[in-house]
């Protein structure tokens, strides 16, 4: 365990933007938290993972709380599937690795998230036509309300897209200690995503193996996403809109090419980027803050940005679309 006070937040925050915390604790084990905490769980707290999802735009006046263990370990296992346990200190994309090393399929799509297995569920990450609940069995964790340990199956989760229990209703309340997932050694690929697709075209399908789709993966997001320890950034900002059918109907008379995803009944999800782009925002830059040349839906911080001046863009990113397309765009990363 270590202590630390008015602590710089600089080299935990992929955006690299500075924020003093009053306070921060590693953890390395869950006894040593429930130890620590026992006769005080502090008011104001922020569990923080790799500080990928996140935008700091002022100092932390609370208690970071940062849980280390690493570490991944099998549970049980037959001919058809394997469950594994992951620490939630774990890196997420080690996690991806060690599978796809071994066959196990399932998670073979979510390569090169960065972040940790901790907060994995937490936004329910998703790439690809893949999402972590897809897997997921169950949330290991310390609820900081009552400071018990506590288990939460999937069911319980309340997963959409993008959000779950703990980006809600639990939001630094319940410190996730571990992961358990079920993964398939039978082959089972999910090659439908676009992007997927028209990268493995002209190949016969069946052929493919999941070290082609995690290699895949990893080119396609290369060739769009910033690498965060070259140009400080948190992935999408934003959410991508859902909208009505009778508001798609609108957009297309105006805009044959708006691309959408059906997702339910009359319910469609289309591309903030798009909208963002239309908008005419792609590339777009104020000081040392722009929207990515070749993702709008990534906002970048060039070096010396404040945090500030990251939020005040994506407002102005924000009212500009809403001007445009009378959508208001959600943001994605968690401000603080
Ligand atoms: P942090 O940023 O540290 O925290 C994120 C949130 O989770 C915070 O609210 C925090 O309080 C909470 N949290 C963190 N750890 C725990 C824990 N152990 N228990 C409880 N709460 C916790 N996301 C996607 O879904 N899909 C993508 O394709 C994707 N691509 C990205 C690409 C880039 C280049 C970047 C920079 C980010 C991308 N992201 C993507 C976002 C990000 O990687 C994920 O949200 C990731 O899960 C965040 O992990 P983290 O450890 O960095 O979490
Ligand atoms: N598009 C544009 N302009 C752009 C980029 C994209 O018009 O600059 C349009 C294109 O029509 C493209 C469509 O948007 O076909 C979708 O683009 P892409 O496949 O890149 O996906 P996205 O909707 O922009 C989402 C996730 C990503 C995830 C990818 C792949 C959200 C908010 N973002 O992006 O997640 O990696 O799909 O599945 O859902 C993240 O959450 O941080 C993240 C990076």
């Amino acid at each position: 365990m270590k202590h630390h006070f008015n602590f710089s937040l600089k080299n935990y925050n992929t955006f690299g933007v500075e924020s003093v915390a009053r306070e921060l604790i590693e953890f390395d084990e869950e006894e040593e938290l429930l130890k620590f905490f026992r006769d005080n769980i502090p008011e104001n707290k922020l569990i923080l993972g790799g500080g990928s999802n996140i935008l700091f735009t002022k100092d932390f006046e609370g208690t970071v709380i940062h849980y280390k263990k690493k570490g991944i370990e099998i549970l049980s296992e037959d001919d058809n599937e394997i469950i594994l346990r992951s620490h939630a200190g774990e890196d997420w994309d080690a996690l991806v690795e060690f599978s796809v090393q071994n066959n196990w399929y399932g998670i073979e799509n979510l390569s090169l998230i960065p972040g940790t297995v901790g907060a994995a569920p937490v936004q329910n990450i998703g790439a690809y036509g893949v999402e972590m609940k897809d897997c997921l069995i169950e949330v290991e964790g310390v609820s900081l309300l009552e400071l018990k340990k506590e288990i939460l199956p999937a069911a319980k989760c309340n997963f959409g897209y993008r959000t779950s229990i703990f980006k809600e209703k639990l939001k630094n309340q319940f410190l996730i200690t571990a992961v358990v997932i079920k993964l398939s050694k039978t082959k089972k690929l999910n090659l439908d995503y676009r992007a997927l697709r028209d990268y493995f075209q002209g190949r016969n399908f069946e052929e493919i193996d999941i070290n082609e789709v995690r290699k895949g993966v990893i080119e396609i997001r290369q060739s769009k996403l910033p690498n965060p320890s070259e140009l400080g950034n948190a992935g999408s900002f934003f959410k991508n809109p859902v909208i009505d059918e009778e508001r798609l109907s609108y957009f297309q008379s105006l805009y044959r090419d708006i691309p959408y995803h059906k997702i339910g009944e009359a319910i469609y999800k289309v591309p903030a980027a798009w909208l963002i782009e239309k908008a005419g925002l792609k590339g777009k830059r104020i000081g040392n803050v722009d929207v990515h040349k070749n993702q709008a839906l990534v906002i970048v911080n060039y070096g010396d940005a404040t945090g500030k001046e990251i939020i005040d863009f994506a407002e102005m990113v924000k009212n500009t679309v809403n001007e445009k397309f009378g959508i208001k765009l959600e943001y994605e990363v968690n401000i603080i």
